[in-house]
C-alpha cells in the first residue's frame, strides 16, 4: 500500500515523463540491453527497432503514474500485460533488473528532477505494481499448470501438418511430443512459441492466435510471412513436419463472454482471422442462436487463407453470414462466390446487417484497419463495452 505522499510524489512527475515521452523507455531498453544482454534473448528486438515497445511500456508507465492513486482504472492493461508476460516466461527475479534500469533512467535523464525523494518514490510504486504483476503471473502460470493437460514452462510439441493456407499463411497443427492431452484455452487466445536455432541471432518468443476451437489433442496456429521477419520466416522455410517446437501455454485476454442469443460479428484483416476462426468454431459448435457475421478483408484471391472453410460453414449454418472484401481481385478470382465487394473494407455496406442492438465485435488486423473499424462502429454509437480487438504485436490503444 503506498502513502499520500508517495503518490502525490510520483503523479508530480507526470508532466516530467510526458516531455520525456519515449525517449524514456527508448533509454531504458538501451542501457538494461547494454548491462544484461542475456535479455535480448528475451525481447523481440523487431518491436525495439520499430519503437513499438518502447512505446508499449511509455504508455503504460505514464497510465500508472497518472492513475496511481487509482487502480481500478488500470486492471485491464494489468490482465493484458500479465498474459503478454507468461508468454515471454518472465520471472519474478527478472523485476528487479528492470526496476533497477528505470530508477537509473530517472536518474540520467533528468538529473535535477531525480532528487532522492522522487527516486524513493518512484522505487516504492515500482515495487507495488511489480509484486501486482508477480502474483497474477504466478496465478496464470498455476492455472496452466494444474488444468488437465496442462503445463507450465515450455513443452515440446511435434509438428503433425505443415499446411499452405494461401500466398503468405501456412498454418501449423502441433500436438505434444510426449502424447499427452493439451489444456483448453478460450478461444482468441494465443500460444507463444519459443524459438531456438543455429539460424537465430538470438532465442525468439513469437505469439500466434489459436485457429481452430479447443479439442484436448493439439492445436492448430496461422503464420504470414512478414517481410524481414526472423520468426515468421524461420517457421515458414525451416519448421517442417515432424520438426519440434517448445511451446508456452496458451495465455491471453482477448475471448468472448456472450450468451447465445448475442449477435457476434467477427472482423478480420488477413492474418488477422486466426483468432475469429476459433470464435466461429466455438459459436457454431455451440449453436449459438443469434446471427453471427463474419467480415473478411485481404489482398486478392491468392491471398485468401481459409476461404474453402469459412464456405462451407456458411452453407452448413444458417445463422452465419459473410462479407469478404478483396483490395485488388486477380482475373482468376470470381465476385459473388470468391468475395462480395473490391476495394478497402467499408462497413457502411453491411451497417443494416451488422448493427444489431446488443451485437458484440471483435476484430483483429492491421492497425489502420483496426482503428478505422473501432472509429466506424463508434461513430454508429457502439460503445466500447462491445468492441474488442487484439494487436498482433506491441499494445497499442486504438
Ligand atoms: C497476441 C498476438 C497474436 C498473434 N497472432 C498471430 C497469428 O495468428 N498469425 C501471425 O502470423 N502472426 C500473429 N502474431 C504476430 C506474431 O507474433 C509475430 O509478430 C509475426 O509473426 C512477425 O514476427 P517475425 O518474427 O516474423 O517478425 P519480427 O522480426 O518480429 O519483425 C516484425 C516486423 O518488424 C519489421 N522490422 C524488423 N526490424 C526492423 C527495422 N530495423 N526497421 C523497421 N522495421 C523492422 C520486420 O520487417 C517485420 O515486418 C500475433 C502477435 C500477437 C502479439
Ligand atoms: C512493472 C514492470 C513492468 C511493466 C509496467 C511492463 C510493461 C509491459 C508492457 C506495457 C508490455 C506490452 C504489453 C502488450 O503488448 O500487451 C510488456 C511486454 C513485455 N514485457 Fe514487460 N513490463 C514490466 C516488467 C517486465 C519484466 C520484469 C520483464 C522481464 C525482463 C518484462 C518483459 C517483457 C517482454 C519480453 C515483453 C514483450 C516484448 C515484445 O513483444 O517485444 N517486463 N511489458
Amino acid at each position: 500500500m503506498l502513502d499520500a505522499r508517495t503518490i502525490e510524489i510520483v503523479k508530480s512527475t507526470v508532466p516530467l515523463l510526458e516531455s520525456a515521452n519515449t525517449a524514456l523507455t527508448e533509454h531504458f531498453y538501451r542501457r538494461m540491453f547494454r548491462d544484461n544482454p542475456e535479455l535480448k534473448n528475451v525481447f523481440n528486438l523487431s518491436h525495439q527497432k520499430t519503437g513499438r515497445q518502447p512505446a508499449a511500456l511509455f504508455a503504460a508507465v505514464l497510465a500508472y503514474a497518472k492513475n496511481i492513486d487509482n487502480p481500478a482504472v488500470l486492471s485491464a492493461a494489468v490482465e493484458r500485460i500479465a498474459h503478454k508476460h507468461t508468454g515471454f516466461a518472465i520471472q519474478p527475479g527478472q523485476y528487479a533488473i528492470v526496476g533497477h534500469h528505470l530508477l537509473e533512467t530517472i536518474k540520467e535523464l533528468a538529473p535535477d528532477a531525480a532528487t532522492p525523494e522522487v527516486i524513493d518514490a518512484w522505487a516504492q510504486a515500482y515495487g507495488a505494481l511489480a509484486e501486482i504483476f508477480i502474483g497474477r503471473e504466478e496465478q496464470i502460470y498455476k492455472e496452466n499448470e494444474t488444468q488437465a493437460g496442462g503445463w507450465r514452462g515450455t513443452r515440446a510439441f511435434v509438428v503433425k501438418e505443415k499446411r499452405t493456407e494461401s500466398e503468405q499463411i501456412t498454418s501449423f497443427l502441433l500436438a505434444p511430443a510426449d502424447g499427452g492431452p493439451v489444456v483448453d484455452f478460450r478461444p482468441g487466445q494465443y500460444l507463444s512459441l519459443h524459438l531456438a536455432s543455429d539460424r537465430l541471432e538470438h532465442n525468439e518468443y513469437r505469439q500466434y492466435s489459436l485457429c481452430q476451437a479447443p479439442n484436448g489433442e493439439n492445436y492448430r496456429i496461422a503464420v504470414k510471412r512478414e517481410q524481414g521477419g526472423v520468426g515468421s520466416n524461420f517457421l515458414h522455410d525451416h519448421v517442417n513436419e515432424g520438426d519440434t517446437l517448445q511451446v508456452l501455454p496458451p495465455a491471453g485476454d482477448f475471448f468472448m463472454e456472450v450468451t447465445a442469443d448475442t449477435p457476434v460479428v467477427l472482423i478480420s484483416g488477413g492474418v488477422g482471422q486466426t483468432p475469429m476462426r476459433a470464435m466461429l468454431d466455438q459459436l457454431l459448435s455451440q449453436g449459438h442462436n443469434a446471427p453471427v457475421h463474419w467480415l473478411h478483408a485481404c489482398e486478392n484471391g491468392a491471398q485468401h487463407a481459409f476461404k474453402a472453410d469459412i464456405q462451407a460453414r456458411r452453407q452448413a449454418h444458417a445463422n452465419l453470414e459473410t462479407h469478404v472484401w478483396y483490395r485488388a481481385p486477380e482475373a482468376t478470382d470470381q465476385p459473388a462466390e470468391d468475395y462480395d465487394a473490391t476495394g478497402l473494407m467499408d462497413l457502411s455496406r453491411v451497417k443494416d446487417a451488422i448493427s444489431q442492438p446488443g451485437a458484440h465485435y471483435y476484430f483483429c488486423g492491421p492497425i489502420p484497419f483496426m482503428a478505422m473499424v473501432k472509429e466506424t462502429l463508434s461513430g454508429w454509437g457502439i460503445g466500447d463495452d462491445r468492441l474488442h480487438y487484439e494487436v498482433f504485436g506491441p499494445h497499442q490503444s486504438l
